[in-house]
């Protein structure tokens, strides 16, 4: 069923199609034809999905910025996890972790060797020296938004801090290289090499996921990876980039009591930093970070 040029764009904007995505669609036709791998429709946001999402991104950065007020040595994880729940419900939102796939709990904690995951715990007490990522994901009237960040508690290492600065770094650098027309596979290179460049490692197997109107949609967005390859990436593509940076070996393994929690598997510390993103007609829009 071909749309009529006169017809609503299938965008959802309201406009005519000829004069919304009809020239659009004809150039991803044509990349396709030439082997790109094109992005389907269904991860294009409407306009109005984007304007959720916004809102939802920005409660979810409210919500990180509270932690990162209040996160101190000698509180424990659950405290965290009191904090972002009683935050996120009394601003109208739904924390999304919470018995997501049987997760328990509201927001994910992953302290010095956990890699992601982390199950906030009463008896999981912030010390001198930690570092810690928390992982929020926030539902705002059924839209999804998805960031983390580190944080420092007290004095910690050169080592640790080190660690902590590449991986942002890295995201940052992926930043500026995303734009549309772009591919999946330039954020993995330019993750991939900065890590890579200061000793580190970079998790292959978990990654980056589109999001917005679910938790995790398409694509999987790998941070290791080459230049021009992979998916295309398009206005109205929202995704996270969340590069999980161990500083020994890639090697990790799963928590075998809860099911949930990632290790690093030589003991090494682990850093990750996570935005959401939305490719927009000339660059990249930054939803939560
Ligand atoms: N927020 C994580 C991500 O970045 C996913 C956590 S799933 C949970 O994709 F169930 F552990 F919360
Ligand atoms: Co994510
Ligand atoms: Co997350």
């Amino acid at each position: 069923m071909k749309i009529g040029r006169n017809d609503p764009c299938w965008c959802g904007s309201g406009k005519k199609y000829k004069v919304c995505h009809a020239d659009f669609d004809e150039k991803l036709a044509e990349l396709k034809s030439k082997g790109e791998k094109v992005p389907p429709h269904s991860l294009i946001k409407t306009p109005a999905q984007l304007e959720g999402i916004r809102k939802a991104g920005k409660l979810n950065t409210e919500i990180l910025d509270m932690v990162a007020e209040n996160i101190h040595a000698g509180m424990s994880t659950e405290d965290i996890n009191k904090l972002v729940h009683e935050y996120t419900i009394a601003h109208g939102g739904i924390p999304a972790p919470l018995n997501y796939c049987g997760f328990p709990k509201s927001v994910c904690t992953s302290v010095n060797d956990v890699i992601c995951h982390g199950i906030p715990s009463p008896d999981e007490i912030l010390q001198d020296g930690d570092i810690i990522n928390v992982d929020v994901t926030t539902i705002l009237d059924g839209y999804y938004a998805d960031a983390s960040r580190m944080f420092c508690i007290g004095q910690v290492s050169d080592e640790a801090k080190k660690l902590v600065e590449v991986t942002k770094e890295s995201v940052d650098l992926a930043l500026a290289e995303v734009k549309p027309w772009g591919h999946l596979g330039d954020i993995g290179e330019v993750i991939s090499k900065h890590v890579y460049a200061h000793g580190y490692t970079v998790l292959h197997d978990i990654g980056g996921h589109g999001v917005g109107n679910d938790f995790h949609e398409e694509p999987y967005v790998c941070h290791i990876g080459k230049k021009g390859t992979g998916m295309l990436l398009v206005p109205g593509m929202v995704f996270t980039i969340e590069p999980m940076v161990n500083e020994g070996e890639e090697d990790f393994f799963q928590d075998e009591e809860n099911g949930w929690t990632i290790y690093t598997e030589d003991g090494s510390l682990s850093a990750q930093w996570e935005y959401t993103v939305a490719i927009t007609e000339d660059g990249v829009e930054v939803i939560t970070h």
